[in-house]
């Protein structure tokens, strides 16, 4: 299928601005293309960026039915573009749409609808560094019915928008509050696929531990309440000295690609890493013996966050003195550098 471009005129266009922070000034245009169940896909275009018009009872505004991705586009100092791992994007917001019931894109075809919303918008591609563009590609049932079943219409859209550091204080140490009461997800649940309402859920208890003066929450299972599966929006690693740990997947964990990415380039600096079924009270003991000495949530948008302090039934735990240390450090620069292009890019992440 092809792609019917209609840019705004060079003169219409605006200049990214010099200052930015995270997912508040978008690019000057978007793609789109939509779908029912008799065309399939069509109506492929790249447009000046505008507002959606959609009927008040399209499926996603009642049901939620609607699935996203988060990745970013690095500029490099020869000034080219990179996008890290796209493919991996694409298939999992295929393996999302399948669990919201939703039609998948051919992962090539998206990622050249991609490439051609970033040669229009090149310029939004900032330069500064630390700074990247991050890039929204979102589906939503726009199908205009209220009886509950999935829906036979849906809008396929790109937008993107220059971000600076997805945390104001940087690669600084974040402090978590362990949720007792409150899960995000369930295994048999959405809690794997990047869906809408797994971030609506965790809205409550975001405001809850902001309200008691930390940043983010740390998420447990929801069948013992008892097994780490996220923080906030990011996947979690502890550290042991040389040895890296993060949570199996277990159905109800996102399976992100910062931490597919930590868990093969960790072993070629010298780390062993695992994935294993963590509980929160081995974990604290850990802490408070000295056994771990590192721990780090990562993300797209974040990347890697030093965790600096765990709370849990009102007591604080501190991790490294609550400050960042070296394993964060390393592996946020490797990964870095391989995304900005001043280390090597052995695993061919780079498109
Ligand atoms: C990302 O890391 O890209 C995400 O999708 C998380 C989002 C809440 C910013």
């Amino acid at each position: 299928m092809s792609i019917d471009i209609k840019p705004l005129a060079v003169a219409e266009r605006n200049a990214c601005p010099a200052e930015f922070s995270f997912g508040e000034v978008f690019a000057d245009h978007m793609f789109t293309q939509t779908y029912d169940v008799n065309q399939k896909w069509s109506n492929a275009e790249i447009k000046p960026y505008q507002t959606l018009q959609l009927d008040p009872s399209a499926s996603v505004l009642h049901y939620g039915q609607e699935i996203f991705e988060g990745m970013k586009a690095y500029r490099t100092e020869k000034g080219d573009i990179h996008l890290f791992r796209p493919r991996e994007n694409f298939k999992r917001f295929n393996r999302s749409a399948a669990r919201m019931v939703m039609p998948e894109i051919d992962v090539e075809f998206h990622l050249n609808a991609l490439m051609e919303l970033l040669k229009i918008d090149n310029k939004w591609v900032p330069e500064k560094n630390g700074t990247s563009l991050y890039i929204r590609p979102t589906m939503i049932a726009t199908g205009a019915k209220l009886g509950l079943g999935a829906s036979d219409k849906y809008l396929h859209f790109i937008i993107t928008g220059p971000a600076g550091a997805y945390f104001k204080d940087g690669f600084s140490p974040v402090s978590v509050y362990v949720a007792d009461k409150y899960r995000r997800a369930v295994v048999g649940g959405v809690g794997e696929a990047k869906t809408g309402g797994n971030y609506a859920a965790s809205l409550y208890m975001s405001e809850d531990v902001a309200a008691r003066g930390y940043s983010q929450v740390l998420w447990l299972d929801a069948i013992h309440g008892k097994y780490i599966e996220e923080v906030g929006a990011m996947n979690i690693c502890f550290v042991y000295g040389d040895h890296i740990v993060t949570p199996k997947l277990s159905g109800s964990i996102l399976p992100g690609i910062t931490r597919d990415s930590i868990l093969q380039l960790a072993p070629t600096l010298g780390y062993t890493v695992s994935e294993e079924q963590l509980a929160i009270e081995d974990i604290l003991a850990d802490i408070k013996s000295g056994k771990i000495t590192e721990a780090f949530g990562c993300g797209t948008a974040a990347v890697i966050s030093p965790v600096g302090q765990l709370c849990w039934k009102d007591v604080d735990y501190f991790i490294n003195d609550n400050k960042a240390g070296e394993v964060s450090r390393n592996l946020y620069d490797e990964l870095t550098g391989i995304q900005y292009g001043l280390r090597e890019d052995k695993f061919g992440w780079i498109e």
